[in-house]
């Protein structure tokens, strides 16, 4: 967990980055059936980035007028102490948070209104429903948080991104230890990997491994037969020898920092020759990809370079036909690689999604029109701190390969006959799909893959694959 100080002056940077007060919110328990009944609380992630370990319902309000910052925390009852155990009190909650002060948490919007003035006062929405709309009803401003362009004032989106989007050492600290964790939790799942058993099984050993190590899975896990589905979160699949599983998981700390790997072997321990082909283009990619991201590289150059990657090596192997320039213009390679190249990491595995394009996105750019290219999420100029993951895959999806509408527009470019026999092999199942996925920090000399150890060549992963034994 980073330190007191971090977080003080992570505050402080904050702070001096705001022209008017700025209310938090850390959201609530969420029930997951009858209200007593939670889901297991997680605050917000900008909540997170400001304060260690908040409490259910806390909130806070910046003040950049006189540089404080007021906690607001439910009122202590000696039903808390039979319920929850000891609580502390505000006085050591001001101490341990290193907060201006700790007030009554039912007293938010009296304290807050006292407070401003005639100041205009800005919050965003979170995912918690009702503390969202609490904090709107507090500041007047139409927050929705499934609505990007409602999640906030767009100047305080990006006061926020510019500090969220530089990793302080502590932060990166945190995100090794959810490598870590990760890292364990493949090598176990490729070690326990054997014809016979349930997708289900493996991922009991996944998530069971970031348990013991004190972490939730920072999204739901895939862990599937059918890797071509991309978020795939079914798990009833028995394995067969022939299979290829994708598992796509990563561990979150209670700091909330995470991780966010994807791995691909084949479930009887040796890649089959088409199987290591596509391995091999996917490898290539991932690799090239990440070595170039460095200051000031264009992540969607980064992305087009993984693209032409692809492109070659299914040119190679008969899948595609042309030149690489073309069919990357065309966007045939996205009939085969239908998704971008990765994202932003830290706080949330897509980092600040929720606050859209706004953030992800420079100034001038948008979204390409073209199907493939259009998803991808992220489309800035690198910089030293910046978190991103970096994940290629090949596909082969029935409803792509198969649609009319795609036959008919690349006609010349993809080789369906072939791509025909990728979806029939495998006793009919379909080769399905291979992903590879990293987490890379932007450092002043290039590069660091934060998860460089979760084993991916495909020796060494074919070495794991069943090591367990029965
Ligand atoms: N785990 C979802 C993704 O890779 O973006
Ligand atoms: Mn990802
Ligand atoms: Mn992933």
């Amino acid at each position: 967990m980073p330190n007191l100080q971090h977080f003080k002056s992570r505050r402080k940077e904050f702070l001096s980055a705001i022209d008017t007060p700025v209310l938090l919110m850390a959201g609530g328990w969420i029930s997951r059936n009858y209200p007593a009944n939670w889901s297991p609380f997680r605050a917000d992630s900008t909540f997170l980035f400001f304060f260690a370990h908040p409490e259910p319902n806390a909130a806070a309000l910046f003040d950049p007028k006189d540089g404080s910052v007021t906690l607001f925390l439910d009122a202590r009852t000696p039903e808390d102490a039979l319920w929850h155990g000891p609580v502390p009190s505000f006085a050591d909650m001001k101490k341990a948070h290193g907060v201006t002060a700790v007030a009554d948490r039912a007293q938010l919007a009296k304290e807050v209104a006292k407070k401003l003035g005639k100041r205009k006062l800005r919050t965003i929405a979170i995912a918690d429903p009702r503390a969202s709309a609490e904090a709107a009803a507090i500041t007047g401003e139409p927050l929705d948080f499934y609505k990007s362009a409602n999640v906030g004032d767009r100047d305080l989106l990006l006061a926020i991104a510019k500090l969220r989007n530089h990793r302080a050492p502590d932060e990166v600290a945190e995100m090794r230890i959810a490598a870590s964790v990760t890292r364990e939790a493949h090598t176990v799942a490729m070690a326990r990997t054997r014809a016979g058993i349930y997708e289900q099984e493996l991922v009991g050993h996944v998530e069971g491994t970031f348990a013991r190590n004190g972490c939730v899975p920072a999204y739901g896990t895939i862990l599937s037969v059918r890797g071509e589905v991309l978020h795939n979160h079914a798990h009833d699949n028995m394995l067969l020898e022939t299979d290829l599983v994708l598992l796509d998981a990563g561990a979150e700390r209670a700091s909330g920092y995470c991780a966010d790997v994807t791995r691909t072997w084949p479930v009887g321990g040796r890649f089959s020759p088409e199987a290591r082909d596509v391995y091999d283009i996917v490898l290539a990619a991932e690799k090239a990809a990440i070595e170039a991201v460095k200051p000031g590289a264009r992540y969607r150059d980064i992305h087009t370079l993984a693209c032409r990657v692809i492109t070659d090596g299914l040119v190679q192997i008969g899948v595609m036909k042309g030149s690489t320039d073309a069919l990357v213009e065309s966007g045939a390679h996205a009939l085969f690689f239908p998704h971008g190249v990765g994202h932003l990491i830290g706080l949330d595995v897509h980092d600040m999604e929720a606050f859209g394009d706004l953030i992800s996105y420079a100034p001038g750019r948008t979204r390409s029109p073209q199907f493939g290219t259009g998803y991808l999420r992220l489309d800035l100029d690198m910089q030293p701190g910046m978190c991103c993951t970096i994940e290629p895959g090949i596909y082969f999806v029935p409803a792509i390969l198969r649609d009319p509408k795609f036959k008919k527009q690349f006609k010349g470019q993809v080789n369906f006959a072939k791509a025909e026999q990728f979806l029939t092999m495998n006793s009919l199942r379909g080769f399905g799909g291979i992903r590879i996925e990293d987490d890379v920090l932007c450092t002043d000399g290039g590069h660091d893959v934060l998860t460089a150890a979760v084993p991916k060549e495909r020796v060494a992963v074919e070495a794991l694959v069943g090591s367990a034994g029965a």
